[in-house]
């Protein structure tokens, strides 16, 4: 019997030697002190020793069983710290590591050049106003004075949709629905995308216009150029000028299309303004009768201006950028280069 439980002490030994983790040496103590285990079972076996001989039996089976309890007691520490070592040092921070950088997208040149133009624009009372992008073409054309036989129509080439739809090709469809709404004063921006089936190196057929609207008693041209100065000081160069020059759209009598002096050569002339010192940036004038009329607002009583730009076309004078698809490619390299 000695000599037993001294052979079971050994194999236990021997086999929580092999025990890699607490959970491998938790298996090796069901081996011998589980339910199933060989000490519960020389225990079990108590059954068949002679009555004389069970005292001395039992105590040695106990003593086994504590021998070896304290023994894996004793294991299992030690395991446990050991991987709690492991479990610290494989969590260890490097604070000396360089951080990692994280990339900062930038805004798109048409979102910067339309939030520049709302500041603009905002700072002198314009409220924002944002119409549909599909239209019907009453708002699009026929109330701007341009009905369906016009020639004008002629000058952009629009996306039909059928049922009277269309998707917008001017901004201007929203002072339409503007001034149907309400009476003067008026004092409206409208941003947004506009279509028209028109494609090659400064056009493109989706683009973004902002559209500006004014109208009140007294309104005259001069408060147009007058606003449009300050438009272009601020938006290019503190020495910008503007000169109108007539022009003609539907809506708008007189109408007049506005240059802003080359920011680039400061209008002596150069390759960007093509020699004449001048650069075309939006179109403009006094609201027709004909569409105050249409949308309840008394011509004799009220006057108005608007204008209308494309935010493209702004952002390549202002950045030099020569070809319209560039804004939108998508480019990383290229967009990255718009950093604050
Ligand atoms: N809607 C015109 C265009 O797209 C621009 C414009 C707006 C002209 C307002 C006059 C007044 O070409």
């Amino acid at each position: 019997m000695e000599q037993d439980t001294q052979a079971i002490v050994l194999e236990a030994e021997a086999e929580a030697q092999t025990a890699a983790d607490s959970r491998a040496l938790y298996e090796v103590k069901m081996k011998f002190l589980g339910r199933t285990g060989k000490v519960t079972a020389l225990l079990k076996g108590m059954r068949d020793v002679a009555a004389e001989l069970r005292p001395a039996f039992g105590k040695k089976v106990n003593e086994l069983r504590e021998t070896l309890e304290s023994k894996f007691a004793a294991l299992e520490e030690k395991m446990k710290k050991k991987e709690m070592a492991a479990k610290l040092s494989g969590e260890q921070v490097d604070i000396t590591m360089p951080g990692r950088r994280r990339k900062q997208g930038t805004l798109h040149p048409v979102t910067r050049v339309r939030n520049e133009l709302i500041d603009i624009f905002a700072g002198m009372g314009f409220e924002i106003y944002e119409g549909p992008e599909i239209e019907s073409d009453y708002y699009n054309f026929t109330a701007l004075n341009t009905p369906a036989d016009h020639p004008a129509r002629d000058m952009q080439d629009t996306f039909y949709l059928g049922d009277g739809l269309l998707l917008r090709t001017q901004t201007s469809a929203g002072q339409i629905r503007v001034m149907e709404n309400k009476q003067p004063p008026i004092k409206i921006l409208s941003p947004g995308r506009v279509f028209r089936s028109d494609d090659d190196a400064t056009h493109s057929p989706m683009f973004h216009q902002m559209e500006g609207l004014v109208v009140d008693k007294h309104i005259t041209l001069c408060d147009l150029q007058g606003m449009l100065d300050e438009f272009a000081r601020t938006m290019f160069s503190q020495n910008s000028k503007t000169r109108l020059r007539p022009s003609y759209f539907p809506f708008t009598e007189p109408s007049v299309e506005v240059d802003v002096s080359c920011a680039s050569c400061g209008g002596k002339g150069c390759p960007l303004c093509k020699g004449t010192g001048w650069i075309e940036v939006l179109g403009a004038g006094m609201v027709n009768r004909r569409v105050l009329e249409n949308c309840g607002i008394d011509p004799d009583e009220y006057t108005g201006f608007a204008f209308g730009m494309g935010i493209e076309r702004i952002a390549m004078l202002k950045y030099g950028i020569n070809n319209i698809k560039l804004l939108t490619e998508n480019d990383v390299r290229f967009l990255e280069q718009f950093k604050d």
